[in-house]
Formats: C-alpha cells, structure tokens, sequence
C-alpha cells in the first residue's frame, strides 16, 4: 500500500515537473508572471473648498419643490426639491463659479429636520472640468457641521471615495436662500 502511494506520488511529482518544463514563447498560450506592486503611491488625496448656493426665491429659483408633503405629513416629511445650485470659490454668489450641485433633496426623517442628499457635484474650473462626484447621504441641517458620504465619481475623481463636510454660512428664510460652506476630501487615482 505505502508503496502504491509512493508510486502515484512519484508519477504526480514527474507530472508537476514535465508541466512546469519551459515552453517557447510561440509554443505559449498563457503566460504567468510575479506581479509587482509599484511602490509608488497611486492613490491621490484631492481637497475641495466652495460655497453652495440654494436659492428658492419665486424669480430665477436655482432650486424647486418637486414633491409636495403628503397630506397628514408632520414637518414637511416627504417634500422633495430638485437643485441645479451654484458653487463658487467664495462666499459671494458673484464670486467664481467652479461647478454645480444637481440633484435631489428631501425631508426624511420624523424626529429633526433630516435631508436625504442624493446629487452630483459638476465641477467647471481648470483639469477637474467635467469631472464629478456623487454625494448619497443624510444632512441634519439644525447641526453646525454635517458630514455626507461621497460614493463615488467620474473622470479625475474615477473610483472616488470620501467624505464632504457641509457649514450653514447664510440662512435666510424670508428668501428661502441658503449658502453653505463645503470642505470635500476625496482618494481616487
Ligand atoms: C436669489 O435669486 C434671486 C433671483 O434670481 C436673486 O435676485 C438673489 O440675489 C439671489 N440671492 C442669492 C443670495 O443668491
Ligand atoms: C470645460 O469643458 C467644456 C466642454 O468640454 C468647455 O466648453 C469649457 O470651455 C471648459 N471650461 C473650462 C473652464 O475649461
Ligand atoms: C473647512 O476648512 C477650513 C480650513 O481648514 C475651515 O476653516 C472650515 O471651518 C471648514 N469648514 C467645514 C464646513 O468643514
């Protein structure tokens, strides 16, 4: 018995061998080789500084209600709005316009005023034109400070991921305009 199974080790052992034997590269199908990882770093760290401007005013709105609260609704649950807002260097609406925030906000949550965030980021100014990023997360607007997760991104921001912390810099609720300050970290290649 022990020696049947050195036999078949031993045909298995000039198997592995034979198999492994050089092939010229014309005769190869397949080619393995080590990978090597580049010891370069490749992934990139971007940070992005603007102001977001959401402006409901009556004439030239930038935002819209699109969904009104359902009846019996408490607070404004459920009204959605639909943004194409302005984002500038600075905290003026005149000031540099470096890309737009489009998408879709709503009130979601029964307890406190809680948004769902669900937009991208178009970006206009120098390499990152036409570059985006796609924000999916919950802004608690009552807070100084709210952090929105970012899923994702096209272009310069390929494979993006990170996170965009968002600072009321301006309410005003007699024009129902809104400008917030945003600092956006993201990796991406
Ligand atoms: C909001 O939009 C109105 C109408 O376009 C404009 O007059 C007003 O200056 C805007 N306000 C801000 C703060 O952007
Ligand atoms: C951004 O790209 C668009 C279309 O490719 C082009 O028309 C526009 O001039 C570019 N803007 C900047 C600031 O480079
Ligand atoms: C953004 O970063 C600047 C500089 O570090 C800081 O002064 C500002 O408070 C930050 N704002 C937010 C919303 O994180």
């Amino acid at each position: 018995m022990a020696s049947l199974l050195s036999l078949v080790f031993a045909f298995n052992l000039i198997v592995m061998m034979s198999s492994s034997l050089p092939t010229t590269s014309s005769e190869a199908f397949a080619k393995e080789s080590p990978m090597f990882v580049s010891p370069k770093p490749m992934e990139k760290i971007t940070q992005l500084h603007f102001y977001f401007h959401d402006n409901l005013t009556k004439t030239n709105p930038t935002a819209m209600q699109i969904v009104a609260p359902p009846k019996g609704s408490v607070g404004g649950f459920g009204a959605t709005y639909m943004m194409d807002d302005p984002l500038t260097e600075g905290t003026s609406p005149s000031s540099k316009l470096v890309g737009r925030s489009q998408g879709i906000y709503a009130i979601a949550s029964h307890q406190e005023l809680g948004l769902l965030m669900v937009l991208n980021f178009v970006f206009t100014e120098g390499i990152y034109n036409a570059s985006t990023l796609s924000i999916l997360g919950r802004n608690p607007i009552a807070e100084t400070v709210r952090e929105m997760p970012i899923v994702g991104g096209s272009g310069i921001f390929r494979y993006a991921r990170g996170f965009a912390l968002a600072k009321t810099y301006l309410y005003d609720p007699k024009s129902s305009v809104a400008i917030v300050e945003y600092n956006v970290s993201v990796l991406h290649f």
